[in-house]
């Protein structure tokens, strides 16, 4: 018999993961212990802009016209336990208010609310990101709690999925981390992933520790590439070179690689930032801080970027206060195609031109919603176009499709003063000069 599988926790990586295990076949049930977006998910609908998950889970949600019925969502802890044969917990692990480590309050929940169901065996697996040593816990307290003792097993089996791009990475994954302590755990995940595997996708097999620092260290790894590029731009700067060339020249070394060396205003997102510095704070419970203080340094290049844009368009504006300023910011996102404003470098920037005074108007194709409920305070447009007229600077903050592919000619129509400044180096200077712009990014020389 197929296994069955639940899914605890439905937001960008559970919806996804359950929308993903339906299309491999298997029986899925989601659990969430939010009502709206329960209901949201019986209806087919996605709670934040994936591309392609809607489509996905309408595929499979049972109730809906034509799919195949292979996935329903409960908010009933008893059905999910009675259900399923293997229980993915996707629950997520934000900072710690006023702390560099992760908040485990949701992982830990999840965990204590199934448990005591566990009446039959079981494997729990857990995907949320989470401090090296938590499995080993988890593992504890998990048969400690279950009627079932040690049938009801743990592993550990980190996601690695990009927002944008949730449903490609999920379905065909780059690889397949598993922690586990048994040989059946080990059974189990080959036959839950038999899919990918079999279309090519390496399967790694690890103990608990390795498998949680795979995931921690693949973050601060990425963090790491981008900080790097974005010091680099720095260098760029003082000295007059262009870091998008440097970047291009670097990348053709394949042991280098040009991915994730694009300069700019670095890094944001719920994942990256929040990662590397509650792997900061977990190194030093573990006596091991050392190893990682190089990622402070990181973080602080990440952040400092932020400041240098606002500082670059103090200077397009002449040098002094950004009072009485018409500011057009173009991205809110903390990347394109994504809706998630969380720690966005983008609204981080929107928001310091703000609170000095500067009239900041935003638009991003996607996370306007997500942005007026984080900074209500700032302005926000209805189009690009909108954003930009009256404008004396416009920043280019989120790299979306839609802003290259904006005609520069008639923006400089409405705008007040043709000065662009591209934040992400995603814009073509040649195009925008060609129209009457001054065009300056980060890292690159004036003209
Ligand atoms: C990141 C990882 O890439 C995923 O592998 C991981 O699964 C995920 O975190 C997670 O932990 O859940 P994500 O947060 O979706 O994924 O975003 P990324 O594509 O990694 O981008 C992060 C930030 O870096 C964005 O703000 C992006 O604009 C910035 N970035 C990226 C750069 O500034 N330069 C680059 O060259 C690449």
């Amino acid at each position: 018999m197929a296994l069955k599988i639940t899914v605890i926790g439905t937001g960008y990586l559970g919806a996804t993961h359950a929308a993903a295990m339906a299309e491999l076949g298997f029986e899925v049930l989601g659990l969430d212990v939010v009502p709206e977006k329960i209901e949201m998910l019986q209806r087919g609908e996605v709670p934040m802009y994936e591309p392609g998950l809607e489509e996905l889970l309408r595929k499979h949600v049972a109730g809906i016209e034509g799919s195949s019925g292979r996935l329903r969502f409960t908010m009933d802890w008893a059905e999910v336990a009675d259900f399923g044969d293997v229980h993915f917990v996707c629950v997520n692990t934000p900072q710690k208010h006023g702390e560099y480590a992760c908040d485990m309050s949701y992982v830990d929940s999840a965990f204590a609310q199934l448990a005591p169901h566990l009446t039959r065996p079981a494997l729990v697996v857990g995907k949320s990101t989470v401090p090296v040593g938590s499995a080993d816990r988890l593992a504890r307290e998990l048969s400690a709690a279950a009627p079932v003792g040690a049938d009801a097993e743990l592993a550990w089996n980190p996601e690695f999925l990009r927002e944008g791009f949730a449903v490609q990475d999920t379905l065909h994954p780059d690889r397949i981390v598993v922690g586990v302590r048994s040989a059946n755990a080990e059974k189990l995940l080959r036959e839950v992933y038999a899919g990918p595997v079999g279309e090519g996708s390496p399967f790694v097999v690890t103990d608990f520790p390795t498998a949680e620092l795979v995931k921690t260290s693949a973050n601060s790894f990425l963090a790491t590439k981008i900080s790097f590029i974005n010091a680099m731009a720095e260098v760029c700067e003082a000295a007059g070179g262009d870091v998008v060339k440097l970047a291009e020249a670097l990348g053709y070394d394949d042991r280098i690689g040009k991915k994730f060396l694009r300069a700019g205003i670095g890094f944001g997102g719920g994942c990256l930032p929040k990662d590397i510095r509650a792997f900061m704070a977990r190194a030093g419970e573990l006596g091991a801080d050392q190893a990682l203080t190089f990622l402070r340094e990181i973080d602080s290049i990440n952040m400092r970027r932020r400041g240098q844009m606002v500082e670059m368009a103090r200077e397009a504006l002449g040098g002094g206060s950004f009072l009485g300023k018409r500011v057009a910011v173009l991205g809110a996102a903390f990347k394109p195609d994504s809706d998630d404003v969380r720690d966005s470098p983008a609204l981080n920037v929107a928001g310091q031109i703000h609170l000095q005074g500067g009239q900041v108007t935003v638009y991003d194709p996607k996370g306007m919603v997500n942005a007026r409920r984080l900074f209500p305070t700032l302005g926000y447009a209805e189009t690009a176009v909108d954003a930009v007229r009256g404008a004396d600077v416009v920043l280019h903050l989120t790299e979306w499709r839609e802003f290259r592919e904006l005609d520069a000619a008639s923006l400089g129509e409405v705008a007040s003063a043709r000065v662009i400044l591209d934040g992400r180096n995603a814009l073509d200077p040649a195009v925008w000069r060609a129209a009457g712009w001054t065009y300056r990014a980060m890292g690159r020389p004036a003209a």
